[in-house]
């Protein structure tokens, strides 16, 4: 048996491979991150105990309708990290794995909240790997607290007047209030 069987990219050594992925210290952790959750902000922290850099990858994606906009998504991540020199946050348009490979990363971490998460990451998993086999996909379970949390949840609730306490942070929860104050409620959602 041959050590291709477990490892379909170049790297056959699997002591390098680790090495590289790891070694590295960086890894990317990308999102719409509209808003950025309490559930997020478990799983950046919990990537740092393994990562010395997390790179927080804000999609920027003008087809997508937002609540935040890409500056505001990025200033809000920035706030909350600002005591963190450990979390870079940048935003980012085209190939995930193409902006991990600028940004010498070869890990992207992603949060698996429940099995309703796993097809979709499977198949985006699969397909970044197709699209670089180098570049390695890690998923971590965020606390049981924000395993039934979303944005899009956060925002619906946040919209009819629900109480965020513990959902999200609180820089987040004024930003929130306010586009509740200066815009229509149907367009919140
Ligand atoms: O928070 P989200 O919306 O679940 O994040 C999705 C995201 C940003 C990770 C995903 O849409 C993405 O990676 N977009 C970049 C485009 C890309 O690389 N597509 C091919 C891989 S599926």
């Amino acid at each position: 048996m041959t050590k291709q069987i477990f490892f379909d990219t170049k790297v056959d050594n699997p002591g390098e491979r680790a090495h590289n992925l790891f070694m590295k210290k960086k890894a990317v952790y990308p999102g719409s991150f509209d808003p950025i959750t309490n559930g997020h902000v478990d799983i950046i922290r919990r990537g740092l105990e393994i990562f010395e850099q997390i790179l927080v990858a804000v999609l920027e994606n003008p087809k997508k309708k937002s609540l935040f906009s890409t500056k505001e998504r990025v200033a809000m991540i920035q706030e909350i990290f600002s005591d963190c020199k450990n979390v870079e946050v940048k935003a980012f348009h085209g190939l995930l794995v193409d902006f991990a490979k600028k940004n010498d990363a070869k890990m992207i971490i992603r949060g698996l909240r429940a099995i309703s998460d796993f097809e979709y990451e499977f198949q985006m998993a699969l397909m970044n790997r197709k699209l670089d086999p180098e570049i390695e996909t890690l998923f971590m379970m965020p606390s049981l607290n924000y395993s039934f949390l979303s944005s899009r949840l956060v925002k619906e609730v946040s919209m009819l007047g629900g109480c965020l306490e513990g959902l999200v942070p609180t820089e987040v929860e004024k930003n929130l209030k306010n586009k509740q104050k200066s815009a229509p409620k149907t367009k919140l959602i």
